[in-house]
Parts: structure tokens; sequence; C-alpha cells
């Protein structure tokens, strides 16, 4: 089965017979040709609204976008084989097959932001994933390692439908309203917990507030570790990852209100907002929209018998209707441990879906959307851009760095910190 960039490439030249179509005609472009848009880009997201100051990649040096496939791979192995040790690059499970293959680690945020840490030689880690990955990877890392986001345009349209002015402004309607005083338990009337797919000022605001980071694969410990601190827990920026994930611990659907950032007091009355167990900010991933109970049924239809496993990005009514909901790497090693004949349907990103299938051509593996779309920003990272970063660290420049101040470093470490005192996490709803 080709790579993703390459089944589009097939798809939009007419050659691919009987493929899904793609969801952007656009995707076959050149991924410079968009730098200049005031959208995310062709993909899942490219509708969702870009904010104004989210950042723009500049132009890339015509040797980059002119250079060929073959002369780009010579390029790129060359410049990583002279910076050695000092070199590590990192790359999502969401990436483009044609830039995982540089990877020295391929993994989830999680995993690759721990990855930098074993490198203490490495002077510069280049993050192929997006923009919230890499502010991550540089708190965690040491001060004097540089953190290197080949396209800026990377971001995260999800991480990107909360910021701090918002959240800030929901603070004061909930501290108005419930107090600062805890109980008699000793738990804070709210408490914060953020998604690690949200900005460093967001997680520093949670380490500021008492609050705490989760991912996909940890959610549920975090939680628990929240309800045992906190009355209610204001739950940003994905609604679907909180709702799910409290629902699978018993929390009903009455007291999960959702706020909705524009609106005063979100939308709910303050009988509701008292009632609340988990207040969850209106945030959502394009990609995870995507999918639906249709789908699962007719994959249910055609594959007797088939494994469904979703990522808890997606809806309540997806999990619901699916056997199994868990993190990317909770659906990378469900596959690695079944045996050969296994048919999977599989609920998350194309990239990832399309490389288990090419990795393990002893079970059936497909993607429950036939619609061949890509996350839009982590598909933003190209060769290109890569062979640019590396040949630049070469002759000494540093391009692209993502920083994250002290001040806002040494905030967001304190909710990081919480996160990882944990035990590792279960799986939102396992087999
Ligand atoms: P992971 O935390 O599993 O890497 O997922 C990140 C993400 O963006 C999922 O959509
Ligand atoms: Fe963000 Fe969704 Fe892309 Fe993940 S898949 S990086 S949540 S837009």
């Amino acid at each position: 089965m080709p790579s993703v960039p390459e089944t589009i490439h097939l798809i939009q030249i007419g050659e691919q017979a009987g493929a899904g179509s793609t969801c952007s005609a656009a995707l076959d472009d050149n991924p410079w040709e968009h730098d200049a848009d005031q959208s995310y880009g062709p993909g899942a997201s490219i509708a969702d609204p870009l904010p104004s100051d989210a950042p723009r990649q500049g132009v890339l040096p015509q040797q980059y976008r002119q250079a060929t496939r073959e002369e780009l791979d010579l390029r790129i192995r060359a410049a990583k084989h002279a910076l050695g040790e000092k070199l590590v690059v990192l790359g999502h499970f969401y990436q483009r097959d044609e830039v995982v293959k540089y990877a020295d680690f391929v993994g989830d945020s999680f995993q690759l932001a721990q990855a930098a840490k074993t490198r203490p030689n490495a002077e510069a880690i280049v993050f192929c994933g997006v923009h919230f990955m890499a502010e991550t990877a540089d708190m965690l890392s040491r001060p004097d390692q540089a953190v290197i986001l080949p396209n800026l345009a990377a971001g995260c349209s999800m991480a990107d439908m909360a910021d701090l002015d918002a959240v800030e402004d929901c603070w004061e309607e909930l501290t108005a309203l419930f107090g600062t005083e805890s109980d008699a338990e000793g738990r804070q009337p709210v408490l914060p917990v953020t998604y690690m797919n949200s900005s460093a000022a967001l997680k520093a605001f949670c380490g500021r507030h008492g609050g705490v980071v989760c991912t996909s694969s940890n959610a549920r410990s975090v939680l628990e570790w929240a309800f045992a601190r906190g009355q209610r827990v204001l739950f940003f920026p994905d609604q679907h990852l909180g709702r799910n994930t409290a629902k699978a611990m018993g929390v009903s659907l009455e007291q999960m209100p959702l706020w909705k950032p524009e609106v005063a007091l979100g939308g709910n009355s303050e009988t509701h907002l008292h009632e609340a167990k988990v207040i969850l900010w209106h945030g959502f991933c394009s990609v995870h929209k995507r999918f639906s109970v249709e789908q699962i049924a007719m994959a249910r239809q055609r594959h007797p018998g088939v494994r469904v496993i979703v990522h808890p990005e997606c809806t309540m009514e997806v999990v619901d209707a699916a056997d199994e909901a868990g993190s990317t790497d909770y659906i990378r090693k469900a596959i690695e441990a079944a045996p050969a004949g296994s048919v999977f349907a599989i609920g998350t990103e194309i990239n990832l879906v399309q490389r288990l299938a090419n990795d393990h051509p002893e079970m059936t593996i497909f993607c429950l959307d036939s619609i061949i779309c890509p996350c839009s920003t982590m598909y933003r990272i190209h060769p290109s851009y890569l062979a640019w970063v590396l040949e630049s660290l070469e002759r000494g420049e540093i391009v692209n760095q993502i920083t994250v101040d002290e001040a806002t470093a040494s905030d967001a470490r304190v909710a990081l910190e919480r996160m990882l005192a944990l035990a590792p996490g279960k799986p939102v709803m396992a087999a």
C-alpha cells in the first residue's frame, strides 16, 4: 500500500482505482503553496478558524522547493550524518512516511517529549509534529538544547480553540460563582485540567491554579487525581476526550455542561454549573470529528468480527459504538499484540492507520473513514522543510526555533510534573 501522499497523488491523477477519494484536491499541492493561506491548509482542519496571531512560515528557499525527492533524501541523510550525536529527529505517529523515515524516535506526543531527554548530547531537537509538542519538548529539555519545528504553520486547530484570555475570563466567572474556599475534604471549588494539545500558556495556567496536564493515554488517572483535589474540573480544550473519559468513570452527562467561551457563564445556568463534575470546553479535533456511527455499522456489516478501535477525541456516540477507545500508542500496541488474520477498523489519523496496515500485512487494517483526509497541520511538515532546517543547522544556523519563556515554562512544568508523578494511565475504554 503506498504512503498517504502517494495515495493522494495517485487519486488526483486518476490512477488509483477503487480507493476512497480525498477530502481536498489541494492536498497534492506542495505545502509551501499554502504558507500564505489564512487557514490551516488542506486536510481535515481547513475550515477551522485560524487565530490571527498564529505563527506563519516564511518563504522556503527556492532550492528546497525545487529539489527532487531523491535529492532531498540524499541531502537529509548527509546532514543527519554530519550532525551525528548533536541532532535528534523526533517524528509523531501522524507524520507522513516520507518524514517518519528520518526520525530517530517515532511515538505519541508524550513519548516524544520524553525521548528528547534520552539524547543529552543533542544540541538540536528537530520535532516533526505540531507546535504544542515542540513547546512541550522545549520545556522538558535542557535550556541549551534548541527545539526546532520544521514548518511554523504546523499548529493544532484543536489546541488553538482555547486561548489564555478566554480561559482566564471563564476562570473569573467560575471563581465569582463558586468562591475560592476549599470544602471540608480540602478540595478546591474547581480545578483546571488541560490536554497536552494546548499552548504552554494554558499548561502554565494549570500549574498556577493547582491543576494538571493529561494526555489521551493517562486522562483517566489524571481525572482521578483531579477529583480527589477539586469539587469540579474545568477540562480544556477537547470536550470529547473530557466527556468520554469522565463518562467511562461514571460521571453522568447532566454533570458535564459544555462551556461556550463567547457566552456568559458559558451558556449555562448557575444551578447547572453548581451541580457539574466536569465543565467541558467547547473544543474538538476536526480529524476525529469525521468518524461516525454509520461508518462503524458499515465496517461491522462488511467484516463480521472486526475489532473497532477509536481515539478518545472521537465523539461520544462513536466511542460508545466502538469496541475500544484509546490513545495512538494504545491502538499501535493492540494491533501488535493481535494474532495474524485479525481485522481492525481504526478511527484515527490516516497516516498512522496506513502505516500500521503496511507494517502488518498478516492482518486486515483499515481506516473507518474511506476518504483520505490527513490532519492538515501535521501534513505541513514535508521533507523540503526538514532538509532546510537540517542544512541550516549544519552551517551553524538555527531556524524555526520554538522557545517558551522561563516564567511560563516554570509554571507549566508544575502541571506537567504533577502528571508525570502519576501511575501509568488506563485506556478510556479497554477491550
Ligand atoms: P497523542 O497524544 O496520542 O500523540 O495524540 C496527539 C494528537 O494530536 C491526537 O490527535
Ligand atoms: Fe490537533 Fe487533531 Fe491534528 Fe491531533 S489530529 S494535531 S488534535 S488537529
